[in-house]
Order: structure tokens, then sequence, then C-alpha cells
């Protein structure tokens, strides 16, 4: 289905992108009616982007992929991924902190899913948190079985209502085009997968924190 809608797209944004190169000639630019081609073109090109970054997050809702788990230090994994979108917190002047357990217990963990989850995370922390804000990302060992992976900011918070639906497929609050409202059904998944669960603590105007809690043996995985 993905590949059927891939193809088209692919052979839209060729075209397009041949078409914004002839249509950047001076000589068509001297007329008047072709003055706007450019700019409409490079819209086709950005809304056909979009419509590729919609499939690709359907696809991996849609891909109940199990996990391949392996040993995993969650510190790390918490490190890399706060690497990766570091820059972008920058950016919007948000401080991004870590407060990592020492010692903290390994996991059997596909790393791959829960850095996705972990990432899907840390870009609704961004979003809902104002330049001069704050997202600290937390681990802790709970017990021996346990541990627990924590995004938390101090942004817009959560509404009662919506808390109830913020893990349902394409629940947004975003604007059109800017939120597909499956990162955290994405993130819900994963972590049930894995056999933990995903906890949520928000209140509006104070902040939000979400916490992965993962069993150590990797759930689902360890018992087969
Ligand atoms: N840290 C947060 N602070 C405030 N609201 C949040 C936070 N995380 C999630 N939400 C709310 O939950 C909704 C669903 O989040 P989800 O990640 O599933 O989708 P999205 O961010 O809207 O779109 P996508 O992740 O697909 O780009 C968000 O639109 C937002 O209303
Ligand atoms: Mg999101």
């Amino acid at each position: 289905m993905a590949h059927e809608i891939n193809t088209p797209l692919a052979s839209i944004a060729l075209r397009a992108e041949s078409l914004l190169k002839v249509a950047s000639d001076a000589r068509l630019q001297a007329i008047d009616s072709f003055k706007n081609f450019p700019r409409y073109l490079k819209t086709i090109d950005e809304e056909i982007f979009r419509c590729k970054k919609i499939i690709s997050a359907l696809l991996e809702f849609s891909r109940v992929r199990r996990p391949e788990t392996r040993v995993t230090d969650l510190n790390a994994l918490a490190e890399k991924a706060t690497d990766l979108v570091g820059h972008q917190m920058k950016l919007k002047q948000v401080t991004l902190s870590l407060k990592l357990e020492t010692g903290l217990a390994h996991i059997r963990a596909d790393d791959g899913q829960l850095r996705q989850a972990l990432i899907a995370l840390l870009m609704n922390a961004l979003d809902a948190t104002p330049p001069g804000g704050h997202v600290e990302v937390e681990t802790h060992g709970d017990g021996a079985d346990t541990v627990v992976l924590t995004v938390a900011d101090d942004g817009s918070g959560i509404s009662p209502e919506n808390l109830d639906k913020i893990f349902n497929p394409f629940f947004t609050t975003k604007p059109v085009g800017q939120g597909t409202g499956l990162g955290l059904a994405i993130c819900h998944g994963i972590v049930a997968s894995h056999g933990g669960e995903i906890r949520v603590d928000s209140e509006l105007g104070r902040g939000t924190r979400l916490s992965l809690v993962l069993p150590v043996s990797g759930g689902v995985a360890a018992r087969t």
C-alpha cells in the first residue's frame, strides 16, 4: 500500500524538481505569467515531502515488529538520543539536561525501537516547551526488575480531557501538517512489545512527565 503511494509520489517529486530547474531560467522569469512558477513548484515539493513523512509514520505504526532484543544500556541510549535532538533544543533555546542513575541495570531491549520511542517523547517535549523552558531525561531503577526512563518538561502540559486520548492513533492537538498523532501510539506499541508500560503525569500550564517503565528482562522476548 505504502509502496503504491510512494512510487507515484517519487515521480511527481522528480518532475517537480526538473520543472523547478527549467522555471528558474531568466528568460522564463521575464514572462509575467511564469513569475510564480518556482514558488508553486517549491510548494509542490514541500507538500510531497510532508506526504512521505506521513506515510513513513503510518508504516512504522502498522509494522508491529517483534523487538530484536539485546543487552542495552539505557543511559547510553539516552545520551545518544539527546545528542540527536540537542541541536533543535538549542535552536529553540530550550535547555536539555540528563539525570542518569549511575550503575543502572542493563536491560534486554531493541535499542533502535527504544531510541525511536525516546526521540518521539523528546520531540513532543520540545514542541510543548517555550523558549527558556527545560527538558530533562532521567533514568532510575525501580527494584531489581524494572527501569524507568522519563522525559520531563515544564511546557504547556496536557488538559485532563485529553490525557486519556494522547495514545490514540491520529490524536493530535497540533495544527494540520505539523502532527500526525502517531508518535505516542508508536511509543505505546514499542513499550508494550517490551512488556513495559508508559506512565504520564501532566498538569496544564506546568509541564509533563512521560515515563517508559521497562522490565530488565525485556518482557515478552524473555519469555520465549
Ligand atoms: N510533552 C507534552 N506536553 C504537552 N502535550 C503533549 C506532550 N506529549 C504529547 N502531548 C499531546 O499529545 C498529543 C499526541 O502526541 P503524539 O506524539 O502522539 O502526536 P503529535 O506529536 O501530535 O504528532 P506526531 O508525533 O505524529 O508528529 C500531542 O498532539 C499533544 O497534544
Ligand atoms: Mg509527537
